[in-house]
């Protein structure tokens, strides 16, 4: 068993490569990943109701791990969410944002767009973010839930045909508009980082904040000296009953980033 472990969340798989990312730079560290298909996909909810899930989640994470820091590795959830859970626990709570800034910073046409679910894509934290650090740019908004689903549901099952049909429908308003970069504002879309750039073509730059997310967790680990080191290979964990083809699924992503099947919390 683990011991005040950092805990990375999302609805889904999301989060995996921003767990990783961290575990590649500091793989002593005891780390555990819960994914909440019971109420996947956050993107299509109220702010309240995700607030009330993300809550309700945390807590019992604290009831069986006594977790060191929460990682919201979803979008959606820390932009609704994120100041909520500071107020309520005790321990650090770092959250996963669009990455906005580095976009505006490098697009030189200042043309940028944003890949994310519905809900993050109407985010006031999301206008507030354009307004800070894309003032100077045009920014293109796309809603691209049915990539998130393929990924969660289907994405050991590649079927190329589907994958261009999403591709087509999430992205080609962007290509019409030149935007010369891509902010993956949702954790699920790196998955699909290497399609979405084949997609847009070369010159267009793909942005994810797994980098900027990982560093900070890293940084918060050593300022409250949260470092627990172990030799536990990390644990895959849901939230409520997954049907067996589901768990098969989740099965595999466990494997691919090596990590122990847990099962339901
Ligand atoms: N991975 C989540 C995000 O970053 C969203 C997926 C969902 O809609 O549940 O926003």
């Amino acid at each position: 068993m683990t011991e005040n472990p950092v805990v990375f969340i999302d609805s889904g798989v999301g989060g995996l490569p921003y767990m990783d990312w961290v575990r590649q730079e500091l793989p002593e560290q005891e780390y555990v990943y819960v994914a909440d298909p019971k109420n996947f996909p956050y993107g299509i909810r109220k702010p309240q109701q995700i607030i009330d899930i993300v809550t309700a989640n945390v807590d019992l994470i604290r009831e069986v791990f006594n977790p060191s820091m929460i990682v919201v590795a979803c979008n959606t959830a820390t932009v609704h969410a994120l100041s909520r859970l500071r107020e309520l626990y005790p321990f650090p709570v770092v959250g996963v944002v669009p990455a906005v800034k580095p976009a505006a910073i490098y697009s030189p046409n200042r043309r940028i767009g944003i890949l994310a679910t519905e809900r993050t894509i109407r985010a006031p934290y999301l206008d507030n973010l354009v307004n800070e650090f894309a003032s100077a740019c045009t920014v293109y908004r796309v809603a691209a839930g049915n990539i998130i689903d393929y990924i969660e549901k289907r994405y050991f099952h590649r079927d190329e045909e589907e994958m261009f049909t999403l591709m087509e429908e999430a992205l080609s308003e962007l290509k019409r508009h030149q935007v010369d970069a891509v902010v993956l504002g949702c954790t699920h879309f790196i998955f699909m980082d290497e399609a979405i750039g084949r997609y847009m073509g070369s010159p267009v730059k793909i942005i994810d904040s797994r980098e900027g997310v990982g560093r900070q967790v890293l940084r918060m680990l050593q300022r409250y000296n949260l470092f627990r080191p172990s030799a536990v290979r990390p644990g895959f964990f849901t939230t409520g009953g997954l049907s067996p083809a589901d768990e098969d699924h989740y099965r595999l992503f466990a494997g691919h980033f090596d990590l122990e099947w847990g099962g339901r919390l």
